[in-house]
């Protein structure tokens, strides 16, 4: 009878095992919206409620547990197991982040802006192809995810290559020349809040962050997609503007990056 029960209980677990890390997770990757609701809503939720930390801090464990302290390739490696393991989040990935790694060679930026640092993810993606003595400046508003980020960062050996500043990109977009001393950018990453993109590439213009060559990188261009954005970059005779096709992070999902270089 306890044997009957013991066996019942272990079945049940590994049905729900399954279930919840496997045969849910396939079944909502070919679904934007499926996959976002049970990634990033019902999984997000309930580990949070069962484990007593949040995602972020997850992922900084998973990292400080597995991967090696100064070697940047295995915290990304690290990410990209966890993320496509054990829980969904929303770094660029690896399928992108190849594309974004051949962009940041090309171009060989000097100067380079990201928006939108999460844990830090695109942050050590970039900075470790950074030339010495370049400098990446990444925007992030959210305090916990910053607080984050900056372990992560330092984990990888990173952080003299890397200036965090924590705030809304509105407020410090304005300010970044006369604060951080910066003329013009070389390369900007877009991957804040889809919403932002439009007026903050407008407000990069006017401050005069851009120069002849600029190049704009922004993700998740179709999912969940920027279509204000993508309609002014694709018809603005200031751009010169491409679509690389790709895969939402960790799904089968489509999205992509768009690559615009700034003409003046
Ligand atoms: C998609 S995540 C960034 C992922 C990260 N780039 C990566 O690939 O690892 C977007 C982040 O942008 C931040 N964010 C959104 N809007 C922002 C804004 N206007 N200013 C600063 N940070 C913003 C959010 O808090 C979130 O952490």
């Amino acid at each position: 009878m306890l044997l009957g029960v013991l066996s019942a209980c272990v079945v049940g677990a590994a049905v729900l095992y399954s279930l919840f890390f496997w045969i849910i997770p396939v079944a909502v990757q070919y679904n934007a919206s499926a996959a976002l609701l049970w990634h990033d809503v019902i999984v997000e939720r309930f580990l949070d409620l069962i484990t007593g930390s949040t995602r972020p801090q997850r992922l900084l464990k998973a990292v400080q547990k597995n991967a090696t302290k100064g070697d940047p390739q295995s915290v990304i490696s690290t990410i990209d197991h966890f993320c496509r393991r054990c829980e969904w989040a929303m770094n660029v990935g690896d399928e992108k982040g190849t594309i974004l790694d051949s962009v940041v060679c090309e171009v060989s930026p000097g100067s380079t802006l990201e928006l939108g640092t999460y844990c830090g993810y695109s942050t050590v993606r970039i900075a470790r192809l950074l030339a010495p003595g370049t400098k990446l400046i990444t925007l992030e508003f959210n305090p916990d995810f910053a607080k984050v980020a900056r372990q992560v960062i330092e984990f990888a050996g990173l952080q003299e290559k890397v200036l965090l500043v924590e705030g809304p990109s509105g407020d410090i977009i304005p300010k970044i020349k006369e604060q951080f001393g910066i003329t013009t950018f070389d390369l900007v990453f877009l991957d804040h809040w889809k919403d932002r993109y439009l007026p903050d590439t407008k407000l990069l213009e006017e401050c005069g962050l851009l120069r002849k060559g600029s190049v704009l990188m922004a993700d998740n261009v179709i999912c969940p997609g920027t279509p204000d954005y993508l309609a002014y970059v694709r018809s603005s005779p200031k751009y010169d503007s491409k679509y690389f096709k790709s895969h939402l992070e960790y799904t089968k999902v489509e999205d992509g990056l768009e690559k615009s270089v700034y003409l003046g």
